[in-house]
C-alpha cells in the first residue's frame, strides 16, 4: 500500500470515529452558521483537527487546505492535502445517515491520492493516480450505461448560493424527464465515490468547494469516468460547477445541461 494512502486512511478513520461517537449528541449551542444554510459543529472541527494531526505528524513538509481551518503552510509546498472532515454536515446534524470524510492529496496542483470514508457503513473508497480506484480491496469502475434512458443520476441543490437556482431547476426538469431517477443524498463526496463505484451513472452540482471534490475527482478518473465543469472544460475545481459520468453518458448530460447555462455561468467557466 502506498505510504501516503496508508496515512490518509488512518486520518480518515480517526475522523470517522469522532463523527460516529458524536452522532445524535451534538450540543445545539455549539452549532455555528457560517453563512446562509451553511452550518458547522464542534464535530466538524474535532474531526478536522484529528486529520490534520495525523497528516502533519507523518508529513510535516506538506501543505493543508481544510474546510474549517483554511490554508496552512508556506503555500510553496508541492504536496497539499485538501480536507473535508465531515461532508454532509446538515445530514449529520439531523441524524440522516449519509455523510463522509473526504481527503485528497494534490501534487503540484494535480490530484495524486484520495480517500473517502463513510463511517456508518464503514466503506472505504481509495484511489492513487495511475493505480485505479478501490472500494476496500475491490477495484471499482464507473458504469457502462450509454443512454440517459435508464440512468440513475446524483445531484446537489444550489441551496447556499441561490443565484443558480433557476438555471439549475431547468436542468433538473429536463434530466428528470430523460432518466430513470435523480438522487439528492446530501454528501457530494459520497456522491462522487458512488459514481466511481458504479452506484450512480452520473452526477452534477453547482457551487461546490475544492474540499468537496478533491478526492472524488481522482477517484472517478481512476475508475474510468470523466470529470469536467458544466461546459465540458477543466475548471470544475476552480468554479465548483461539476459534471461527471462515464465517457458516453457525460456527453449526453452535457447536451441537456448546455441550453440552460446563463451567460454569467458560462463566464465563470470560460
Ligand atoms: C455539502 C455537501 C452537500 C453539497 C453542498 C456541500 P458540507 O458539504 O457536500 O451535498 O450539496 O454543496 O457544501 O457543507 O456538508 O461539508
Ligand atoms: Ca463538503
Ligand atoms: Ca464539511
Amino acid at each position: 500500500m502506498d505510504p501516503m494512502l496508508t496515512i490518509a486512511i488512518r486520518a480518515a478513520r480517526a475522523a470517522g470515529e469522532v463523527i460516529t461517537r458524536s452522532l445524535g449528541r451534538v450540543d445545539p449551542r455549539k452549532i455555528t452558521v457560517k453563512s446562509r444554510n451553511d452550518f458547522v459543529s464542534e464535530v466538524d472541527r474535532q474531526a478536522e483537527s484529528e486529520i490534520i494531526y495525523v497528516l502533519q505528524k507523518a508529513f510535516p513538509g506538506h501543505g493543508i487546505l481544510a474546510e474549517e481551518t483554511g490554508r496552512q503552510g508556506t503555500r510553496r509546498e508541492e504536496y497539499v492535502w485538501v480536507i473535508d472532515p465531515l461532508d454532509g454536515t446538515t445530514n449529520f446534524l439531523h441524524g440522516f445517515p449519509q455523510f463522509a470524510v473526504s481527503i485528497g492529496l494534490m501534487y503540484r496542483g494535480v490530484p495524486e491520492a484520495a480517500v473517502i470514508y463513510d463511517p456508518l457503513r464503514q466503506e472505504l473508497f481509495t484511489a492513487k493516480r495511475g493505480s485505479g480506484a478501490m472500494l476496500e480491496n475491490r477495484r471499482i469502475r464507473v458504469t457502462a450505461q450509454t443512454t440517459l434512458h435508464g440512468a440513475l443520476l446524483g445531484t446537489g441543490f444550489p441551496f447556499k448560493d441561490q443565484r443558480y437556482i433557476d438555471a439549475y431547476l431547468a436542468m433538473l426538469k429536463d434530466l428528470i424527464r430523460d432518466t430513470a431517477g435523480i438522487r439528492r443524498a446530501g454528501s457530494a463526496a459520497l456522491d462522487l465515490a458512488y459514481v466511481a463505484a458504479g452506484r450512480l451513472d452520473g452526477f452534477w452540482e453547482m457551487g461546490l468547494q475544492p474540499w468537496d471534490m478533491a478526492a472524488g475527482v481522482l477517484m472517478i478518473r481512476e475508475a474510468g469516468g470523466i470529470v469536467t465543469d458544466l461546459v465540458g472544460g477543466d475548471r470544475a475545481m476552480e468554479t465548483g460547477h461539476v459534471l461527471t459520468a462515464n465517457p458516453k453518458l457525460h456527453q449526453a448530460m452535457r447536451d441537456i445541461i448546455a441550453p440552460h447555462l446563463t451567460e454569467a455561468l458560462r463566464g465563470e467557466m470560460a
